[in-house]
């Protein structure tokens, strides 16, 4: 079915077929009699040997949905239906941001591939709270993670005050945070993954993380471009600030693993998609073993076959998320992928 849509999809600009499909999606899982039923028959999946517990928290499956597609949080509900064992929402930050200038996502089909230079536009974190407390009223069983960033006119030296602003105003309606340090998108954001800055950041954070007995899983999102010493440095700080884990990782602004001079090649951002696969999985394998296993990792990059993840699962990584595959494999994927680790 998703391969006859596709190419229709594919004629118009990406930005605006994603908010067409996912309010569409919305309205089938609300209003449409039976939508619920019929997009959790067709895509959910239940099987006792999917689940598990990463960080104390217990997941029905281990495929994510990455951060960047509902960034804030309208469409977790209908998301889920489609068979995803955690949702991420996010990048958000404390004040609304509309991001950078249309266009900003590009589709590089001959490589399976996207860039995109969205710039965290999001509504703000008050909204996405809001939204998160009305969901957890509803359903508490959706495991919902929470991105965070700063915004784009916070210098890097007041950059805590706006994490510290996101992780307190979600606290109660997340399950878990992620720190996202690792945007190419965001001018000056990734000087923040550098040993001194984000020691400080993480353990500021690490500091509030109680409240009623409540600690939250603390995970930083890195990026695919950094270097092993940088990456010895990652375990450093995780080990160091004791948070609970890393995700690994974000879009990279290397271009080398495109095949071809593409359509939208030279345009600025990060790639997401099949020239990241390798990278990846590869990042995952080296903090896997130089920190013997000491945290979980959550594995995200060019997730586009239920092998891709097979591969991440096998270099280290605990849950993987997928957000390009989802694009241009269709909402199928996950059940794929679900079905073929039950085997
Ligand atoms: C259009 C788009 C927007 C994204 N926005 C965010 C974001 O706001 N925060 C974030 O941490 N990652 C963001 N990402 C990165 C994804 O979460 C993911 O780490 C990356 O795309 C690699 O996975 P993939 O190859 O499965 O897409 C975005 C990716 C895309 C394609």
């Amino acid at each position: 079915m998703y391969r006859l849509i596709k190419p229709i999809f594919f004629q118009f600009d990406p930005e605006k077929v994603h908010h067409f499909v996912v309010k569409r999606l919305k309205w089938f899982h609300e209003h449409f009699p039976l939508g619920k039923t019929i997009l959790r028959s067709s895509f959910d999946i239940h099987v006792k040997g999917l689940e598990r517990e990463v960080f104390g928290i217990r997941f029905k499956n281990p495929v994510g949905l990455a951060a960047g597609f509902d960034k804030n949080g309208e469409y977790v509900e209908a998301l889920s239906d489609l068979g995803f064992g955690f949702i991420e929402v996010g990048t958000v930050t404390p004040l609304p941001q509309p991001g950078n200038d249309l266009p900003r996502m590009f589709r590089l089909p001959e490589n399976s591939a996207l860039i995109n230079r969205m710039g965290f536009n999001n509504k703000g974190v008050d909204t996405l709270a809001e939204r998160l407390r009305a969901l957890k009223a509803k359903d508490k069983t959706i495991v919902v993670g929470g991105n965070i960033g700063k915004n784009k006119n916070t210098p890097n030296e007041d950059a805590v005050n706006d994490y510290v602003k996101c992780f307190d105003r979600l606290f109660d309606v997340v399950d878990y945070f992620v720190v996202n340090v690792s945007s190419p998108n965001t001018p000056g954001l990734r000087e923040l993954q550098e040993k001194e800055p984000l020691t400080l950041l993480l353990k500021t954070l690490q500091e509030r993380n109680h409240k009623n007995g409540i600690v939250r899983p603390i995970l930083l999102k890195i990026a695919p471009d950094l270097t092993n010493e940088q990456l010895d440095d990652i375990v450093d700080i995780v080990k160091e600030t004791g948070i609970a884990g890393v995700i690994a990782t974000n879009t990279t602004i290397d271009r080398s693993g495109l095949y071809n001079a593409a359509e939208h090649a030279t345009e600025t951002g990060g790639l997401s998609g099949k020239p990241l696969t390798q990278r990846s999985t590869e990042v995952i394998r080296y903090l896997s073993e130089k920190s013997n296993k000491a945290f979980p990792i959550i594995g995200v990059g060019g997730i586009h076959s239920p092998q891709d993840a097979k591969d991440k699962l096998e270099a280290g990584a605990s849950l993987v998320q997928l957000y390009t595959g989802f694009i241009y494999e269709g909402p199928g994927i996950v059940k794929r992928i679900c079905k073929e680790l039950v085997n």
